[in-house]
């Protein structure tokens, strides 16, 4: 899929640089050809030989190098690829890139580019953390800049959290998303999916049915029609897709701020099936069963996600769609929801037992928008996925 593509492959300076050549060699294997450029940083962590020895080409580093300008000039060396990829990029130079800086060669070439860019970010989890660096994102992810990571997990640096860079693997099938040819390629889709858990002690939860199926079918639909697609998880039974952003999230919350975090967006797409009610004050240790008395829990209701994002006042996403599982009157109930949560679409379904629809494998939706309600024959849960992927393109171009 990457024959004949050109990697323009920026390596920033942090320890992560190092996955960077494994990167190169995965790039190659697949076919891509890959022209490195080392930050004066970056060549702290891995030094220029190697690099061109994985990438079979000359390394590029200085911006004011004469042989380098006599043969190619930046400009050129940044319109070139068919992809800019920053691995590993640190919050020094996601903040440059952000603010516009031009004072290197990597910068210079960030800034002169028409090509899209994709960016592995790498750094201690209390600079990712900081609002500095989550400004900095959002300002990129505005500029339509592509992410891929950073991941959980231990850290160089002895701590733990958001800030590791993605694997090689997953930075290649993030690269052969983003090249990917489709209608909705250079658009951003959220999804959501899975139920969520709403903790009542450190045991005990409430939860529903979900599988994740749904919402998984479509992210895949989604990315396969060459969407960069962010997709926020709850607990979900099916595994996430490949080749898109996954944030795994437990609570209704919790989505609700992986939702915000991942804005702006072209289009979201809701098909979480949001607990209603979470516990206002979990117990920190497991509650006892005693004799003769319950419990007693008192709820609280959720945040609303997609009627938060159906009704922000800016930055709302071209296109909100939401799902509404119903039934009863399933068409009168759905466009009643549509007008109440102030989404663009709802997809609707009756799921009375006697459909088999739910947990199976079939579908046979409504789909609600300004122009009324269109019945959908029933079909396969994927085939619903690549329809509605298909119709989400159509609304988007
Ligand atoms: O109100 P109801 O739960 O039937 O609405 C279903 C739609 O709203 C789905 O698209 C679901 O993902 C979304 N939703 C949400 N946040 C909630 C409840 C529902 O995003 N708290």
């Amino acid at each position: 899929m990457l024959a004949s593509k050109n990697i323009l492959l920026i390596i920033g300076g942090g320890i992560a640089a190092f996955k960077a050549l494994d990167l190169i060699r995965r790039l190659r294997e697949r076919g891509a050809a890959v022209t490195p450029v080392l930050t004066r940083a970056g060549a702290e962590f891995v030094t220029p030989l190697s690099v061109s020895a994985l990438a079979g080409r000359k390394v590029f580093g200085d911006l004011f190098d004469l042989t380098d300008e006599a043969e190619m000039g930046h400009i050129e060396l940044s319109r070139s690829a068919d992809l800019i990829v920053v691995a590993p990029a640190t919050a020094d130079l996601m903040a440059r890139m952000a603010q516009g800086h031009a004072d290197d060669l990597a910068s210079t070439l960030l800034l002169a580019t028409d090509t899209p860019v994709l960016v592995a970010p790498a750094m201690n989890v209390r600079m990712w953390q900081h609002a500095a660096t989550q400004r900095n994102i959002a300002v990129l992810r505005g500029d339509g800049i592509g992410f891929v990571g950073p991941n959980d997990g231990d850290m160089a640096c002895g701590e733990h959290g958001p800030g590791r860079m993605a694997e090689p693997l997953e930075i290649v099938t993030a690269i052969e998303a983003a090249l990917a040819d489709g209608p909705l390629r250079g658009k951003r889709v959220l999804v959501t999916s899975g139920p969520t858990h709403e903790p009542i002690d450190p045991v005990r939860y409430i939860a529903n049915r979900s599988s994740g199926a749904q919402g998984t079918t479509l992210a895949q639909a989604l990315a396969a029609l060459g969407a960069e697609v962010v997709f926020v998880t709850g607990p979900a039974d099916v595994p996430p897709p490949d080749g898109v952003e996954v944030h795994r999230v437990e609570t209704a919350q919790e989505m609700l701020e992986a939702v915000k975090a991942a804005l702006p967006v072209d289009a979201a797409i809701f098909a979480a099936a949001v607990a209603d009610w979470r516990v206002v004050s979990a117990s920190a240790s497991k509650m006892k069963k005693t004799k003769g008395g319950l419990p007693q829990l008192d709820l609280a209701e959720n945040p609303d996600i997609l009627a938060h994002v159906a009704q922000m006042p800016q930055g709302r996403p071209a296109l909100v769609v939401g799902f509404a599982a119903e039934t009863d009157d399933v068409v009168e109930n759905a466009t009643a929801k549509r007008a109440r949560k102030g989404c663009d679409w709802i997809v609707a379904n009756d799921v009375s037992a006697a459909t088999g629809i739910m947990g199976g494998t079939e579908n046979a939706v409504t789909l609600i928008n300004a122009a009324g309600a269109e019945d959908w024959p029933r079909m396969g849960k994927r085939e619903v996925a690549a329809r509605l992927a298909e119709r989400i393109a159509q609304a988007l171009a």
